[in-house]
């Protein structure tokens, strides 16, 4: 795949976690990757997101299962005590928000837990562009000087990279359908409202009116604007130490995990209907909270 060597993601020898959520991207990635002969094992996080959640973790469990690959699972609610929605009440922001800091930190962890050194997830260019579009309307340096397909690996952070960028997500599906992978279609319940979804949807429109310019703007970005970032980062630069809590790389005293965490496990289960709506958080967390 010519991501992978562009941007040297990926050598044979490396121990390889894929992130598979159950979707097209992430059940392709895994498939082309241990096609091309890597050593992959897949890790799959239980969000708790009622039906949406079972199904995508059947889906993952089904395609290792099919292919004799290995399947690590992590369950926020048995694990750590809680589930999206109820961290959305908790932290009274969007589910998309606690979703995020959850799934990065228990993919870094399982990754450095297990001695993986490449952490894959299957991000393909229309989500790219659209997290640049959002960085760009707010011309977010910060953001923009991290938005790489490879990020190396740091202070107890694994290597991180992303093969699909190149890739739409009509290529994507086209591959699993002729692959004969079976992934979960439905779109995430509580992720309407994100941000991330109108900015695909404006994105498509502009591609309909000047085919190409979906991909020359992410496409262009790395190669023109990227290098010109480079070493921007104010955090990138950081000095991290470990979680009073957990032990993870953090600027705080505390992980912004552990602070959901320690939020969100004191709170009845929050069922996912209650979060289908926008203001969620203050109501709920009253009556949830014990
Ligand atoms: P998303 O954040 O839903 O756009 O997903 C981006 C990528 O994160 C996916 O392509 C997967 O690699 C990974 N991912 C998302 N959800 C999960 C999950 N529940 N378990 C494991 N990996 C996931
Ligand atoms: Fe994270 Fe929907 S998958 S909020
Ligand atoms: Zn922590």
């Amino acid at each position: 795949m010519k991501a992978i060597e562009k941007f040297d993601m990926l050598h044979v020898t490396d121990r390889v976690l894929v992130a598979v959520s159950g979707g097209k991207d992430s059940l392709a990635v895994w498939d082309l990757l241990t096609e091309l002969g890597y050593q992959a094992d897949g890790l799959y996080v239980g969000l708790g997101i009622g039906e949406y959640s079972d199904t995508s973790g059947a889906h993952a469990r089904r395609f290792a299962d099919e292919h004799g690959l290995k399947l690590i699972e992590v369950s926020l609610r048995d694990e750590y005590g809680y589930d999206v929605p109820t961290a959305a009440a908790a932290t009274n922001r969007v589910p998309c928000s606690a979703c995020g800091i959850s799934k990065r930190h228990l993919f870094d962890k399982a990754a450095i837990d297990g001695g993986y050194n490449v952490l894959v997830t299957g991000h393909n260019l229309d989500d790219e562009a659209a997290v640049l579009l959002g960085n760009t309307l707010r011309w977010d340096i910060e953001y923009l000087a991290r938005q790489l397909p490879v990020l190396p690996a740091r202070d107890g952070f694994p290597k991180k990279v992303k093969p699909l960028v190149r890739l739409t997500e009509r290529e994507m599906a086209a591959w699993c359908i002729v692959r004969g992978i079976d992934y979960l279609v439905d779109e995430c319940p509580i992720a309407a409202g994100n941000k991330h979804l109108a900015y695909k949807a404006v994105l498509n429109s502009v591609e309909h009116e000047s085919p190409g310019s979906k991909a020359a703007f992410y496409l262009n970005f790395l190669e023109n604007m990227s290098p010109l970032l480079a070493g921007m980062s104010v955090a990138g630069k950081d000095s991290l130490h470990s979680c009073a809590t957990c032990g993870a790389p953090t600027t705080g005293e505390n992980c912004a995990f552990c602070s959901i965490v320690g939020k969100a496990a004191a709170l009845d289960p929050v069922p996912v209907e209650c979060v289908l709506g926008k203001s969620v958080g203050k109501s709920l967390s009253k009556r949830a909270r014990r």
